[in-house]
């Protein structure tokens, strides 16, 4: 069992204790799907505010679902399409403060306003990407972009 306490409200401090959470639970193991079970949840009891927190996985050239919480989604997501195709495709960060006004959204939870999606990276290659969203607009920021950057680094060696 693990039992993590969340000290802070502080969006810094909450990022660097999520982070110290996730790599507690995924040192050591090899199982990337466990890996990604375990920090699902993880961002799901620490971050506030989210309808949906998970994985897609780059698997024979389109993003598939990975593990999540949250409502279920969409499988198949072809490179380039929607906020998770285009964060896989260019490999760039994709914070969306209106999913609404985001050319060729993929709408899978339609409680989701927001959305953040961070791509994994190993060695020059696409393992998939993190995926967030928020029922609240504009809930992400510069600040989210980094703490889960940094997530996606440490998982990148552990997926
Ligand atoms: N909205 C995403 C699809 C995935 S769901 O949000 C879980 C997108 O446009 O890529």
């Amino acid at each position: 069992m693990f039992t993590f306490d969340i000290q802070t409200t502080d969006k810094a401090e909450l990022y660097r204790e999520l982070l110290g959470a996730i790599d507690a639970v995924t040192a050591g193991e090899a199982d990337g799907i466990a890996n990604m079970a375990n920090a699902a949840s993880l961002f799901w009891q620490y971050l506030p505010e989210l309808n949906w927190a998970g994985f897609y996985r780059f698997v024979g050239g389109e993003l598939v679902l990975g593990p999540f919480q949250g409502k279920a989604a969409c499988i198949r997501i072809p490179l380039g399409q929607g906020v998770c195709g285009t964060a896989a495709a260019t490999r760039e960060t994709q914070l969306v403060a209106d999913v609404h006004a985001f050319p060729g959204h993929i709408a899978c939870d339609a409680d989701s306003a927001s959305e953040i999606v961070v791509p994994i990276v190993r060695d020059g290659a696409l393992i998939g990407v993190i995926d967030l969203d928020s029922p609240r607009t504009a809930r992400f920021d510069a600040e989210d972009a980094r703490g889960v950057e940094a997530i996606a680094a440490l998982l990148a060696a552990r997926l």
